[in-house]
């Protein structure tokens, strides 16, 4: 591919999934190189053939699983990667409950390989894609939660995730290293919306977001709702999540590029700071779309935590990110304009 631009080429992995996709056009937007590896074990094509419109001659896609080393390292050299961006997971928790090898060995011996490959090609930054699920259940008092809580997680995802910061965290500090890793782990809350242009939206198969479900209710392809729980000690007794814009989380790496630093690993939280509870994000979807959205109500799903949200405080300071998007509708309103566009998602 050829680079003649000051911005730095980036590799981003699992750039045909939503989050990764997202940040590609973003990346793209903004005049960088930009190369996606996938194996479309989870992604769209569709997604690939929009960022391939957006960016042209800047955009490669290679078809490319994480634990394939030699690859990598190829598409590294060719690409004069100097960045990763990596998104590439399974990410179901539930799934990661039935099947945990396949989560470690994805998730943990997949990252492990492209860090194989990023050092056999003189690539040593990288953002990495974590998440909320490392803190687990944390206690009452520790909400909103702040980086420097215990992460002690409860399901085979999360632990994935949290083995993966170790591993960067000891990489960093890697003793007597002439060119030590940067390495910068940014853990999500529960993200959601769409690229303001449509380009790019969610379209996860299967769907187990709240915002999708419901905002699927109004689209008339799936009949109701379903609320895991009434009876949690939250104010309505449905669990509080705290939402974040995929724009606004995308600017979170944006703005993590340039915190990059040698030697070093940090870890932050990116939500907006603010709980919704499932009855809230239901209530906005019916606002936003007018439809009634039908819900049931089931009992509670085991390692479901009442109340999870961000103290966000630590990225405004350091890296001086603000969510854009701080008000629910406007997630949702961004979300049902991706689905009202693309009533089949990318099929
Ligand atoms: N969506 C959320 O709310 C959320 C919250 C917290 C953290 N995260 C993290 O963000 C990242 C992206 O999430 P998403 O919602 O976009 O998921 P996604 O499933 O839409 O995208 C993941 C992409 O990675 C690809 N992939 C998976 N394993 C791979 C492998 N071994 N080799 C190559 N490609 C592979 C899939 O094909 C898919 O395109 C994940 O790491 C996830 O753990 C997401």
């Amino acid at each position: 591919m050829q680079t003649p631009h000051s911005q730095p080429n980036i590799l981003v992995t699992g750039g045909a999934g939503y989050i990764g996709s997202h940040a590609a056009i973003r990346l793209l937007d903004d005049g960088h190189a930009v190369t996606v590896i996938d194996n479309l074990s989870r992604g769209n094509r569709g997604a690939i053939a929009q960022l391939a419109r957006v960016g042209g001659a800047r955009f490669c896609f290679v078809e490319c699983a994480l634990d394939d080393t030699a690859k990598l390292c190829e598409v590294m050299r060719a690409s004069a990667t100097e960045i990763v961006m990596h998104f590439a997971a399974l990410a179901y928790v539930g799934e990661s409950m039935e099947r945990p090898l396949e989560y470690f060995t994805n998730n943990v011996v997949g990252g492990i390989s492209l860090l194989n490959a990023m050092c056999a090609s003189d690539v040593r930054k990288i953002v990495f894609s974590s998440t909320c699920a490392t803190y687990g259940e944390p206690a009452s008092e520790n909400i909103p939660i702040q980086e420097s809580l215990l992460q002690l997680p409860i399901n085979p995802y999360g632990r994935s995730k949290l083995q993966f910061e170790e591993i960067l965290r000891a990489e960093c500090a890697r003793a007597n290293d002439a060119n030590p890793l940067a390495a910068i782990a940014l853990r999500y809350f529960n993200v959601a919306g769409a690229d303001r242009a449509l380009r790019v939206g969610e379209d996860h198969r299967p769907e187990s977001h709240l915002i999708p479900l419901a905002l699927e209710v109004a689209a008339n392809t799936r009949e109701s709702v379903m609320i895991f729980g009434t009876d949690y000690p939250t104010h309505d007794g449905t669990c509080v999540r705290d939402y974040v814009h995929v724009e606004d989380l995308v600017d979170a790496h944006i703005k993590a590029i340039s915190a990059l630093q040698g030697g070093e690993f940090h870890a932050w939280n990116v939500g907006t700071g603010r709980g919704h509870s499932v009855r809230e994000v239901i209530e906005s979807c019916r606002r936003i779309t007018g439809h009634r959205i039908p819900e049931r109500i089931g009992t509670r799903r085991a390692g479901d935590p009442a109340q999870l949200f961000a103290d966000a405080r630590a990225i405004t300071r350091d890296l001086h990110w603000h969510a854009q998007h701080t008000e629910l509708d406007s997630i949702v309103s961004s979300a049902w304009n991706w689905m009202q566009a693309n009533p089949c998602g990318y099929q």
